[in-house]
């Protein structure tokens, strides 16, 4: 019966050797050959291993590579073969990871884990953490506790009363926020329009001297990565300037928090814990399997007043850490699993040496780049390059003829007004080898491409 999970790991480990070599992106015949899993729901039951054969058939030619080590577009890590096997087994205890007395392996795994990034972050020791889907749903999670408290400081129940009637906060951001922050915004009610935007630098970060004057219940959200240039907004003075003026300060350090965890890019993100909350992803830098993201919480209080709930028939009296109490959901897969496998399994020094590899090897694009001939339009202070390769139209031409050549994968940008490609370096699997080759690939495309 349960003969397909062999076969499902065989094919999964010869998938992730053949993604090493092959195009990164699907070809048209594979996208085409989606075409044969066209058919009526099944009438009869079927064979477990037929299912899964046609999945390996005629799904994994028609993946992106984003799991081998060439893929460079968004921020986009692998996953590290331990989170991917830790991942399988959780899978297999398929835990409801909502309460610690119902499933307190995976639970005491999330406190564990918890308490690694607490440590890692520099993060006071008391901060709440909520193992969520990903960055947009840490910025949702961090900033619902955010408003709990600003709006508990003014004297309203925002959980109780909602926000009609309730006292206006204003949310301050920086030009440059990722849209997803926006998004959060608007999911709790905050507004994407009706925010108060920092102007910021050439690099996206936002000018400490620009920041409106602060008065009443306040969130001001900063940026610990910026999507483009991988830029962070100068902590130091705009959260002295919020905590004068009782504000709260939220970062957004989707990969940029990570920072923290390396001696050499620490020096980036100082500062920042001494804001109220975080959001970071996990399926990024830490490069565990997609979905996993973390929100972390100062007033762990706020946080749980935002997203606890209780019911007679749920065990939510505990001494313990209910996961539940940090997370909009109530059932849930058991994120933490991988993130405390990868974070156990790299240690200290191996999250420290992935960060700074991905960091030295965009450098290493850059200087390539640049020697060619192409313009770095960012400071290379991370794992984020924007190349471009002469007008918007020429650079759209070299992107398209790398990404169809398939050696790698880069995607597009506008930065300030200029078409840029971008090159984001966050996987584990990526050698310095396949830098080279790429930067080959993409010299060769810019070399073939016609001038405008
Ligand atoms: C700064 C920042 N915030 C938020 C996000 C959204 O992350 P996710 O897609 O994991 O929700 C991203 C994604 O790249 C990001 O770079």
């Amino acid at each position: 019966m349960f003969q397909v999970l062999d076969e499902a790991a065989r094919k999964a480990g010869a998938y992730l050797r053949q993604v090493r070599s092959r195009p990164v992106a699907a070809s048209d015949q594979a996208v085409a050959a989606l075409g044969e899993l066209e058919e009526a729901l099944p009438q009869r039951s079927r064979d477990a291993s037929e299912t899964l054969d046609l999945l390996d058939r005629v799904v994994s030619p028609a993946t992106m590579g984003m799991a081998g080590p060439r893929f460079f577009g968004f921020v986009i890590g692998g996953s590290l073969p331990v989170a991917l096997a830790a991942n399988w087994l959780a899978g297999a205890w398929d835990q409801n990871a909502a309460f610690r007395e119902v499933t307190p392996g995976v639970a005491r795994l999330e406190e564990l884990a918890a308490g690694w990034l607490i440590d890692l972050f520099g993060l006071p020791a008391a901060t709440a953490v909520g193992f969520v889907t990903g960055a947009t749903m840490a910025n949702f999670t961090a900033l619902a506790a955010a408003r709990h408290a600003v709006l508990a400081n003014a004297g309203w129940n925002v959980e109780a009363d909602g926000l009609f009637g309730a006292p206006p906060i204003t949310v301050i951001i920086g030009e440059e926020a990722h849209p997803t922050l926006l998004k959060s915004l608007g999911m709790l009610g905050l507004g994407r329009n009706r925010v108060r935007r920092v102007p910021v630098d050439e690099q996206g970060r936002m000018r400490a001297n620009a920041l409106p004057k602060i008065e009443g219940p306040t969130i001001l959200c900063l940026q610990a990565g910026n999507i483009n240039t991988g830029a962070f907004d100068p902590f130091e003075p705009l959260i002295d300037e919020a905590r004068a003026a009782d504000a709260w300060v939220h970062v957004d350090g989707a990969f940029g928090l990570w920072a923290k965890a390396a001696p050499s890019l620490a020096h980036l993100a100082r500062g920042l814990e001494r804001a109220d909350s975080w959001a970071t992803d996990a399926h990024k830098w830490l490069n565990v399997p997609y979905d996993s993201g973390l929100a972390f919480s100062r007033d762990a209080r706020a946080l749980s007043a935002a997203m606890a709930i209780t019911a007679e028939y749920l065990p939510s009296k505990t001494e313990h850490r209910n996961p539940c109490d940090f997370t909009p959901e109530l059932s849930r897969r058991g994120r933490g699993v991988e993130v405390w496998a990868a974070l156990r399994s790299l240690g200290k020094e191996g999250l420290a040496e992935l960060f700074e590899r991905n960091c030295r090897q965009a450098v290493r694009f850059a200087e390539g780049l640049r020697a060619a001939g192409h313009s770095i339009l960012n400071e290379v202070v991370l794992n984020q390059v924007l190349v471009a390769f002469g007008d918007a139209e020429r650079t759209r031409r070299v992107i398209a003829t790398v990404q169809k050549e398939g050696t790698c994968w880069c995607g597009a940008t506008v930065w300030q007004g200029r078409t840029a490609m971008r090159i984001s370096i966050s996987s584990w699997a990526t050698t310095d080898a396949d830098v080279e080759l790429s930067l080959d690939a993409i010299r060769r495309a810019a070399a073939w491409a016609p001038e405008s």
